[in-house]
């Protein structure tokens, strides 16, 4: 064995691996390297990063202006007490400024998505009491602390509500997943039933604050609803006296092709949340974003929230450095055209392989839900299955994408196809050519049912008249 490889063990054996049984933590891949869209192991061999990491590396790695940035404060201030004012936390107010939708224009700064929530929970429950229940959908995730991991509608949260840790006082209501549509309809018939749905359930549940919502799902799933759920869900929002908060932790800062995906529906919600691209995953940040009716509530009462590192100079100097690299590389052109080559490609590889049900999303933000037949859509893996020691399907299909040089995250039922912003086309045909030939390995257990793929995120016009 290799001192190097005696050392990955020794690391393996004294640190806990997130999310996981530890026993199966034994050789995590050393990496010693990252720079444009590949990262390298110990060997220098390359792997092309087709999902940002964990969704979050958006400007790609060694992006010279970022890391810049973070020296500069490094040498300069890496750290102040949250209370005093410093440079580098108000270049990065200055720059959120410019980026948030209009009337967002309050910020908490923290240091994860996770806390993020957190803190607009504390918020909402705060200016919305005595209402205090949060509504949110089983396709979700929001984090892993108490409050953060309780709004978590997928398996995650099974553990943590075993371990007793998961607050009162949050409701999950069904999701907009047109392909396994809930309700059993089909859009555009079904008159959007997930939005009108939640009229109802705030209605009858009662003391409901607000409804938290990844307006374009991450992880489980890049669920793009149909074109009049937002507006709606705005409109119950508002008639019901409730607060939206967008979780936009995996969803903003360009990923889906605007720097917010709220902005695609026109809905501006009472609250951002918002984390990973901020810093283009350079330094742990994250935002809290609040409206000013929010902003206004805290002038006379007590925000009783902060964390030793908020406003952290060192995690905010990214901010504007990453803002300023994103807005460069949209004005360039090259982020609208790879997306749209990607989502060429990603079609005709449906074609191509029987394993992949549905493909869906927008801009740089794609899933590939892989299933074992087509026609009656039976998946391989569920939900239930995440956590079991069943050896997902998704999980090989990306074990032998890697094998081949390309890194892809899987879900339980997804692949994330999300690749930084600065990819190519050419690049992306590369990575594509590496996924077809891992594909193979769920299309050998894919019946042959005659049923095309399905693009539900293609929407149908709505009815006129
Ligand atoms: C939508 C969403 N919200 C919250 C989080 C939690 O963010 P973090 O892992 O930075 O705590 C994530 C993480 O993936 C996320 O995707």
């Amino acid at each position: 064995m290799t001192d190097a490889a005696k050392r990955v063990q020794e690391y393996a054996a004294h640190s806990f691996h997130t999310w996981s049984r530890q026993k199966g933590w034994k050789a995590p891949l050393l990496v010693n390297d990252a720079e444009g869209i590949y990262f390298y192991d110990h060997t220098g061999k390359a792997y092309i990063d087709f999902s940002s990491q964990l969704m979050c590396s958006n400007l790609g790695h060694k992006n010279k202006a970022v890391i810049e940035a973070i020296v500069k404060q490094a040498e300069k201030l890496p750290y102040i007490v949250p209370s005093f004012a410093n440079e580098a936390t108000m270049a990065a107010v200055e720059a959120l400024r410019t980026v948030m939708p209009e009337g967002l224009d309050r910020f908490f700064f923290s240091t994860s998505g996770t806390e993020a929530n957190e803190a607009a929970v504390k918020m909402v429950r705060q200016a919305c009491a005595p209402a205090y229940k949060v509504i949110s959908r089983y396709k979700s995730y929001h984090g892993s602390t108490a409050a953060s991991i309780s709004l978590t509608g997928d398996p995650r949260r099974w553990y943590a509500e075993q371990a007793r840790v998961t607050v009162p006082g949050v409701c999950f209501a069904p999701d907009s997943y047109c392909y396994r549509c809930p309700f059993g309809l089909a859009y555009p018939q079904c008159g959007v039933q997930c939005a009108a749905y939640l009229d109802y359930m705030i209605r009858e549940e009662g003391n409901v604050a607000a409804v938290i919502v990844e307006p374009i799902v991450g992880t489980n799933g890049r669920l793009i609803p149909p074109p009049e759920y937002y507006p709606m869900l705005r409109r119950i929002c508002d008639a019901n006296r409730v607060l939206l908060v967008a979780d936009e932790v995996m969803s903003g800062w360009f990923r889906t092709g605007t720097a917010f995906a709220m902005e695609h529906w026109g809905v501006v919600p009472d609250f951002i949340t918002t984390a990973k691209g901020a810093s283009a995953a350079y330094t742990p940040v994250a935002v809290t974003a609040t409206s000013q009716k929010v902003a206004e509530f805290f002038e006379e009462e007590v925000f009783c929230h902060g964390h030793t590192y908020a406003f952290h100079p060192l995690s905010a100097a990214a901010i504007p450095a990453a803002v300023g690299e994103l807005k460069k590389l949209m004005a360039s052109g090259l982020p609208q055209r790879v997306a749209a080559h990607l989502k060429r490609r990603l079609y005709e590889l449906s074609e191509r392989h029987l394993s992949v049900g549905d493909v869906r999303g927008i801009g740089h933000f794609w899933a590939l839900e892989l299933v074992k037949d087509r026609r009656s859509r039976e998946p391989f893996d569920v939900k239930a299955d995440k956590f079991s020691a069943k050896a997902l399907m998704t999980g090989r299909v990306a074990a032998e994408a890697m094998r081949r040089g390309v890194y892809i995250s899987p879900w339980y039922d997804t692949l994330v196809i999300a690749p930084p912003l600065i990819i190519t086309e050419a690049q992306v045909d590369e990575a594509l050519a590496a996924l077809e030939a891992a594909l193979e390995i769920a299309d050998r257990e894919a019946v042959d049912s005659g049923a095309p793929a399905c693009h539900s995120t293609e929407y149908p016009a709505p009815p006129t008249g």
